[in-house]
């Protein structure tokens, strides 16, 4: 499908399920945006899921975002459970603004939902010359280490960073061996999932991608991994008020109450210390460029730079949408 018939009619459902059209927008143009960086899994195919949260009343489809302000760079968000693109789009904005008035923008966010991909909220602060880390906590996917059951989410960990050339410098990585929207496609568009990424729900490696969602994802690097998770989930969930051990409720599969996922997002000039920064990080990223190469490495990447050659690629076709999800997109 052509992107802007694809965003006008996405905008067209969410204000079919009472958003407003600048909400509606903004949501459109979070998920487009995913489907353009190649993030299919936080695409088209979560819309199915935002409705039903929303027919089922644990989205609010309008809500009151109250912003508390606790000084010139220190607010916290109540999303009043709001669809997680808006939260994220008022928060990511005062941690903006707050960055350019004082140097930093510190931005809790609770009761809040899925909001995607949390490189497009530092992709935002970046474009305005400052330095991101966003976190947002998820549900259960990946057993803390040591236990066999489920409870730190997928819990990305995101840095962006301008890099005064033409592709910003944004990591924005789960911290599960592949993130849960990869098994979730898989599941619907009956695909197998990579080999050593989730065990099933006795404990065994699996690649049946239904299985690995009743059972566990396996963690980056072992223990570490497990312990970003927890680190993420410290950050975004117990600072911010928010749900966490556990208590995230899964979009899809809970309908018991509103997620109340926590995002946590740091804004800060990049020349806090030094005044040559832009200077500073080209030749870091150059001498990083110059190393001698790997049998069949063409370019030494860096994070963003992958994303971005898919965005530009992408923003010149269509938009193609599996026939399983598209029968849900027709239906709503
Ligand atoms: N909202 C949520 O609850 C939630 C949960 C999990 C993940 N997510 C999102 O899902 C998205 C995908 O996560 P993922 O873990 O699958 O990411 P990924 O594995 O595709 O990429 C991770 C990072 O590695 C970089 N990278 C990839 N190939 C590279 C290369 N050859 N050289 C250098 N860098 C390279 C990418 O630019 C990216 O920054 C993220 O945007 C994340 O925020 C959201």
């Amino acid at each position: 499908m052509k992107i802007n018939k694809l965003k006008k009619k996405l905008t067209e459902i969410f204000m079919n399920y009472k958003l407003s059209k600048t909400h509606a927008k903004i949501c459109s143009d979070a998920i487009i945006n995913a489907e353009l960086v190649g993030a299919s899994s936080h695409g088209i195919s979560r819309v199915k899921m935002y409705c039903d949260r929303i027919k089922k009343k644990v989205i609010n489809p309008k809500p009151k975002i109250r912003l508390k302000k606790i000084s010139n760079s220190i607010f916290h968000v109540d999303a009043d459970n709001s669809i997680g693109f808006v939260a994220a789009d008022v928060a990511i904005k005062q941690a903006i603004k707050s960055a350019k008035k004082t140097g930093l923008g510190f931005i809790g966010i609770k009761n809040s939902g899925h909001y995607g991909l949390s490189g497009y909220y530092a992709e935002q602060a970046v474009k305005k010359n400052l330095i991101a880390l966003c976190f947002t906590n998820a549900p259960p996917a990946l057993a803390p280490f040591g236990s066999k059951k489920a409870l730190f989410g997928t819990n990305p960990i995101c840095f962006g960073a301008p890099t005064s050339l033409k592709v910003p410098f944004i990591f924005d990585a789960s911290v599960s061996i592949i993130n849960r929207g990869k098994i979730r496609l898989a599941a619907k568009t009956k695909r197998s999932i990579p080999k050593g990424t989730a065990l099933d729900k006795n404990g065994q490696l699996t690649t049946d991608a239904l299985k690995a969602l009743k059972g566990v994802q396996l963690p980056i690097a072992g223990f570490r991994g497990s312990g970003l998770a927890w680190m993420v989930d410290i950050l975004s969930g117990v600072l911010t008020g928010s749900n966490h051990a556990g208590k995230v409720r899964d979009p899809f599969d809970d309908f018991s109450g509103p997620q109340n996922v926590g995002h946590l997002f740091i804004v800060f000039k990049p020349n806090l210390f030094v005044g040559n920064y832009s200077q500073r990080i080209k030749e870091n990223i150059k001498r990083v460029k110059k190393l001698p190469k790997t049998k069949g490495t063409s370019d030494i990447l860096y994070p963003g730079q992958n994303k971005y050659k898919r965005y530009k690629k992408n923003m010149k076709g269509k938009i193609k949408i599996p026939h399983a999800i598209l029968k849900d997109f027709e239906n709503l």
